[in-house]
């Protein structure tokens, strides 16, 4: 019984990771939304704006990502809908693994734009026409803002090498 807990706990790690990796890739081939932002767009080290991206975070992130950036329960697995739970934005979540462009993307354009996939059923929010450019930014550094300094530094050569890599 326990030992088919962990086989089936690994293979729905497996279809998420390979979910995401398929994203990754889409991204890559699609269309550049905001050519004008490359390599790091985001300033952790700005107490003023990190402070303003905290208050936007508590007002329009945290009732789904979690008051400790943790995330949904369970957030490896699809809910009753099928749908996946919000990841969290912590060490233990993949935010860290996208750069600073893509993570802006997600969050003003949604997935499906971004990834080029169409009806792509998801309960993260578009903000295009919430917040503003800005203001995504704020609440992004706030995020970057939490990490410790192993995983914010890997974040920046990530940044980094998208650059390199264009
Ligand atoms: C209603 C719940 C909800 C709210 C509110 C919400 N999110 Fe999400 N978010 C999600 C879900 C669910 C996912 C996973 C989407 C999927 O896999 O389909 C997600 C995914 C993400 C991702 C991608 C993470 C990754 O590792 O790929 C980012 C970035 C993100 N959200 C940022 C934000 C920000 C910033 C806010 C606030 C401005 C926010 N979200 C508000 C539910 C929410």
């Amino acid at each position: 019984m326990k030992k088919n807990a962990y086989k089936k706990i690994g293979i729905i790690l497996v279809i998420v990771v390979a979910i995401f990796s398929f994203l990754e890739m889409k991204y890559k081939f699609s269309a550049k939304l905001n050519p004008k932002l490359a390599g790091a767009v985001f300033s952790p080290n700005d107490k003023e704006l990190v402070s303003l991206g905290k208050e936007i975070y508590f007002a329009n992130c945290g009732s789904c990502h979690g008051a400790n950036l943790e995330g949904e329960p369970n957030w490896q697995n699809p809910n009753e809908n099928g749908l996946m739970p919000a990841p969290p934005h912590d060490e233990n979540g993949h935010t860290w693994h996208h750069t600073d462009k893509m993570l802006f993307d997600i969050t003003k354009y949604g997935f499906g734009k971004i990834a080029n996939l169409q009806g792509y059923k998801t309960n993260m929010p578009i903000y295009e026409n919430v917040l503003s450019d800005e203001k995504i930014i704020a609440v992004l550094s706030y995020i970057k803002s939490t990490w410790p300094d192993k995983i914010k530094q890997q974040h920046d050569k990530r940044n980094a090498d998208s650059v390199a890599a264009n």
